[in-house]
Parts: C-alpha cells; structure tokens; sequence
C-alpha cells in the first residue's frame, strides 16, 4: 500500500520523506489555503521533495476551465498529478487528460457508481472521502469494499486511493481491503509508528543495557 501525505506543509512533507515511506502527496484548495503559500510555487517546491505523484487541485467547473488550469499545472513538474471533481465535466477533463499521458486522481468521490465512471474515464486515481462519508453516518469503508470489488470484476487499472483519513483504524481497514493507496494527514501517518509496548520494550533493554556497562 502506498502512503501519500494530505498537506502542503514544506516541513511535515521534508519530515515524512526523510523516514522513506513517502510515496506521494495530496493537496486541495483547503490545505493551499491553510498554508498560505503561493499555489504554483509550493506546488513546485513539494514536487522536488518527492518523486511520486503530486495532486494539485483545478478550481473551474467548467470542462475548458478545467483544461486550461490543467496545462498550468502539468507544466510545474513531470509529477504533478492533476485533480478533478467527480462530475461530468471533471470526467470528460479526466479522459482527455488521461489519453496524453497525464495523471489525473479523481477527487470528492461519495459512491461506488461514481468510482465505476472514473475508471471508465481512465483515472489514474480514483479518492473515495472515508471520513466525510462516515461523518455523514454512513460507512466509508464498506465504500471501498464495494470499489475493490467492482475494480477487481472488471480489471480496472485505476488506483483506490483512500481520502479523508482521520485515524489509524482506517488505514488498517483500507490495507485490509486492499486499497492501493490511503493519504492521511502526517499526524495519522507518524501515529502508525506509535506503541505503548514498544516504548516500554525500548525503555527496559535501555535499562538492563546500563546494567552491563558496556558500550558499542
Ligand atoms: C484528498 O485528497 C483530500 O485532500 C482529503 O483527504 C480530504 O480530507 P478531509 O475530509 O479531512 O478534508
């Protein structure tokens, strides 16, 4: 499973890389907000940290919008992957895009039937919402069963890239399932090294290691 970070913070993006688990990176609208940076120029500087894809955000709603704001992004770097919304305009920008060679993750995606047309579109990414989906009582998961099952029927190359992750019980579940991919803020993915009884395996050999004075 691959793992991409949902941020466009320079330094959480640097911090995450460093550990090699890094595979890609997520950003929309609400996270270059967030960051206050300049979109294009954080956009380059987050595709010089990491080889893997890169998702950038178009803004237009219309089909020739999309396209236009497509070919600004593209040109920032060979791994920018560009998103659409899952409508039928940011479908119709998703084919296009895809039949040049252009990688294109398909985002804000709330059922499997959509899921089903981003494949048919050639998604490179297909980004099912868990978290909005379970906030809104329904179950997120059971959302990406249904997509790995249908993707599977049909040997759909598309990517399942799980979005809006909150916690570490939704990468278990989606590395479970099968996903492809999960991008989770840096705080859910450092939380994934985390346990108490490793903490505490560490602090009694560390212990029993003084014991012996020697030192390597
Ligand atoms: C995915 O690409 C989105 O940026 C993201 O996962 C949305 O997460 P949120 O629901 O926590 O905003």
């Amino acid at each position: 499973m691959k793992f991409f970070a949902d941020t466009a913070e320079i330094a959480e993006i640097k911090d995450l890389a460093a550990t090699g688990l890094l595979d890609g990176v997520t950003t929309n609208p609400s996270l270059i907000a967030k960051s206050g940076r300049d979109f294009i120029e954080v956009t380059r500087e987050i595709c010089g940290i990491t080889s893997g894809p890169v998702s950038a955000e178009v803004v237009a709603l219309d089909h020739e919008g999309m396209m236009r704001e497509a070919e600004v992004l593209r040109k920032i770097a060979d791994n920018v992957c560009i998103k659409v919304p899952l409508t039928i305009d940011g479908l119709k920008t998703c084919k296009a895009l895809t039949s040049e060679g252009t990688m294109v993750n398909v985002t804000l995606c709330f059922s499997a039937n959509q899921a089903l047309l981003a494949a048919k579109a050639g998604a490179s990414f297909i980004s099912p919402f868990v978290g909005r989906h379970d906030d809104n009582g329904w179950d997120g998961m059971q959302l990406i069963s249904d997509i790995r099952l249908i993707y599977d029927n049909y040997g759909f190359q598309t990517e399942i890239l799980v979005a809006s992750v909150r916690h570490s019980v939704h990468v278990l579940e989606a590395a479970k399932i099968g996903a492809d991919v999960m991008t989770a803020p840096p705080s859910v993915i450092k939380g994934l090294f985390k346990h108490i009884l490793t903490d505490k395996g560490i602090e009694g050999f560390l212990a029993d290691w003084a014991k012996t004075g020697q030192s390597i």
